[in-house]
């Protein structure tokens, strides 16, 4: 099932709420929040306490994003502050299944996310254990950056992969993506669409939202 998952990254912060209702008036069904460290990736954004205040608001899936180093250290701090889904980066975290089933124990989603320049093969032992793999499709570290056109058959490839392996295992993918480009995405495989300038940078995010699950369904 094709679900948008609007990056709060690219939200007014001072208006954060409004924000929030205006996406699930769009039919946003996944909030992704970007968790950045200023370490893993050259930004500083959001923590725990502002999970905790949206869940407060809202019963949208929260999907924490983690550009971190040393994700284990935190990711089940996410999942108890309100978080639905978390991912850690293959890159950042040299214990991912412990990781993983740490998150699910504590009743998340799991997932393991990926750089454009990291293979696919990184993942091959620790597919089983993960919920989602979140393929990013630009360099993390900041919203509003163009789309690296590879991610297209890397994420075909890797749908073929959990094809093959019998695996449930659902694919997000998160960067450079608006209704331009949305249509080739799900063709390839991508269930879980971040979008963060394709929702907000129009200025009117409900319209945003309608508009991406609208591409994203009648793209053939
Ligand atoms: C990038 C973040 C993305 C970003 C997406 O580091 O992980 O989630 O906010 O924003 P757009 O859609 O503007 O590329
Ligand atoms: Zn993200």
């Amino acid at each position: 099932m094709l679900e948008i998952a609007p990056s709060i990254l690219s939200a007014d912060f001072t208006r954060l709420g409004e924000e929030i209702r205006a996406l699930e008036a769009g039919g946003a069904t996944i909030l992704h929040v970007d968790v950045m460290d200023g370490r893993f990736v050259p930004n500083i954004t959001i923590g725990l306490p502002v999970v905790k205040s949206i869940r407060k608001m809202t019963d949208l899936t929260i999907d924490c994003h983690l550009m971190i180093v040393e994700p284990g250290r935190y990711a089940v701090e996410f999942v108890e502050a309100g978080a639905n889904m978390v991912s850690v980066h293959v890159e950042a975290d040299p214990h991912l299944q412990r990781t993983l089933i740490s998150i699910q124990e504590a009743g998340g989603k799991a997932g393991i996310a990926i750089n454009p320049a990291t293979p696919l093969v990184s993942l091959e032992e620790a597919l089983p254990f993960a919920d989602f793999i979140l393929l990013m499709s630009v360099n993390p570290g900041f919203g509003g950056q163009k789309f690296i056109y590879t991610a297209t058959d890397k994420l075909r490839r890797l749908r073929q992969t959990i094809i093959e392996r019998g695996l449930k295992t659902r694919i997000e993918i998160d960067g450079g993506i608006d209704a331009a480009n949305i249509g080739e995405i799900v063709e390839a495989g991508a269930e879980i669409i971040v979008s963060g300038t394709g929702i907000f940078g129009g200025g009117n995010p409900t319209e945003g939202v309608k508009k991406l699950i609208d591409a994203g369904t009648n793209w053939t």
